[in-house]
């Protein structure tokens, strides 16, 4: 079998996740063993929303780990299923949290593409993602020579919520649990916004912009293993067909917000 358990993850996670390895030295990181159990279905659905938020990060041009389902063999050899977000191959990849304060207090003299990243945080109003924390952003580098690329990890929480915070099963229309609540961002990360802001309104623009079949098109790369359902199918098209029309409106709150120093809403 090409993975195997290296490691659990202690810190940056919630949940059960692994550290795996292949031969070629490659890693990743494994979520979700599939067992027939409730809580499994739960978890199911946090995959199915890492699958579809991939998918719309890739239609707007954003870098996204790598998401996959694999077998891996466990710390007691047996085989599990389950999905594999891989760490891209670099000297150092760190997530933002562990990056230096001088990297996190002037991002655009240390990392790459500044201007995409102000426009994430249009995204996660989008998808309705409350934890881009520093710890769901990655930063990787060759050389400290360099300044950081770095790409988005972890949407288990947006679009149909995590399995303790399942809004599906509560909704009616589009009075969704995770509405109101406030977004977390990483450190830095207000300024990068506020001093970017045509960068911003380029985002909303090219969310509004993004034609239906291209929804219904991300909602179809979930994989049938994951046995989504129509309802939930037809409820996530809504949803983020509600959500676009009205980003640049959600869009002047959040920065609103960010601008008095509090926490943008979603
Ligand atoms: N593709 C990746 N590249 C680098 N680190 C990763 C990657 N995927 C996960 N990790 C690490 O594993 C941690 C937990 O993964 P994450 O997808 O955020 O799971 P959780 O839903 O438990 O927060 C992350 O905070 C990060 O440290
Ligand atoms: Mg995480």
């Amino acid at each position: 079998m090409r993975w195997k358990y290296a490691g659990r993850m202690k810190r940056e996670t919630r949940k059960k996740v692994w550290k795996v390895r292949d031969k070629r030295g490659n890693i990743g990181f494994f979520k979700y063993p599939y067992k027939r159990t409730k809580k499994s279905r739960k978890h199911r659905q946090m995959i199915v929303n890492e699958y579809l938020a991939n998918s719309l990060a890739k239609s707007l041009g954003f870098p996204v780990a790598n998401f996959k389902p694999a077998m891996v063999s466990g710390p007691d050899r047996r085989k599990v299923r389950g999905y594999i977000s891989r760490r891209v191959n670099a000297k150092e990849v760190i997530t933002w949290e562990r990056a230096k304060k001088e990297v996190k207090y002037c991002p655009e003299w240390f990392v790459n593409d500044i201007k995409r990243l102000a426009q994430v945080i249009v995204f996660d109003a989008w998808i309705l993602n409350k934890d881009r924390t520093s710890v769901n952003l990655v930063l990787y580098r060759d050389s400290t020579k360099e300044k950081y690329n770095w790409y988005l990890i972890d949407h288990g929480s947006a679009l149909l919520g995590s399995p303790t915070n399942s809004p599906f099963a509560r909704v009616k229309g589009f009075k969704h649990p995770q509405l109101k609540k406030s977004m977390r961002i990483p450190t830095g990360m207000k300024k990068v916004v506020l001093s970017n802001r045509s960068a911003v309104d380029e985002m909303v623009n090219r969310i509004q912009g993004l034609p239906e079949s291209e929804i219904t098109r991300a909602i179809d790369t979930v994989p049938k293993q994951l046995a989504l359902t129509k309802r939930k199918k037809e409820f996530l098209r809504r949803l983020l067909q509600y959500r676009q029309k009205c980003i640049d409106l959600i869009m002047l709150d959040i920065l609103d917000q960010i601008k008095q120093n509090k926490p943008g809403l979603l």
